[in-house]
């Protein structure tokens, strides 16, 4: 399988372990994995103006990162987000990638989706886990999984190996 590993983390830490965990097992597994730092790139806000849905066909007005992610979109049979919680939801890049997606409303090949979050506290994931369910019920694409790290959890071998056997798993 294909599978597009959206990371929403600005930075190389604890998020970034999962997704190596994820990737570690996916390909033992046999998959074909690509990475999508989206937390490192530049890809702004929707603009809401309508233009992908009137003339663009499908096509966003505005040329930034969005073009590097859209393969994962488009492409990808399973999709992974994995994202840092701030302020009890995913990052606002992460958030930028996926309401841009409006430009094709929803994946286009995913059978299932799969959502990584790490944090530094417990019990804060809610509003992830709701948009995420959300999304993947208008979508009509499976959840395959989530999996959360919050504090020691961060990094663990306990976790990381968690994390492999998921992957391997799909
Ligand atoms: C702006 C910001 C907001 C955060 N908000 C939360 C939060 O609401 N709840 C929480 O448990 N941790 C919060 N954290 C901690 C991160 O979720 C946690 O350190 C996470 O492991 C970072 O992942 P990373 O190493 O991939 O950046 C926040 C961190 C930052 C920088």
């Amino acid at each position: 399988m294909k599978i597009a590993v959206l990371n929403g983390s600005p930075r190389k830490e604890n998020t970034d372990a999962m997704v190596q965990a994820f990737c570690e097992g996916a390909q033992a597994a046999g998959h074909e994995v690509e990475v999508y730092h989206v937390g490192r790139m530049k890809i702004n806000g929707c603009l809401g103006c309508g233009y992908c849905h009137d003339k663009g066909e499908g096509n966003c007005i505005q040329k930034d990162d969005l073009e590097k992610i859209m393969p994962a979109y488009k492409e990808a049979d399973i999709i992974v987000f994995a994202s840092p919680i701030y302020y009890f939801t995913m990052t606002a890049q992460m958030q930028a990638a996926i309401q841009r997606m409006y430009c094709i409303w929803k994946p286009l090949k995913a059978q299932k989706c799969a959502l990584l979050l790490s944090s530094g506290s417990p019990n804060v994931y809610d509003g992830a886990i709701a948009q995420f369910k959300a999304m993947m019920g208008f979508s009509k694409i499976d959840i395959a999984g989530i999996i959360t790290a919050h504090g020691e959890e961060n990094k663990s071998e306990a976790k990381m190996n968690e994390i492999r056997e998921f992957a391997k798993s799909l």
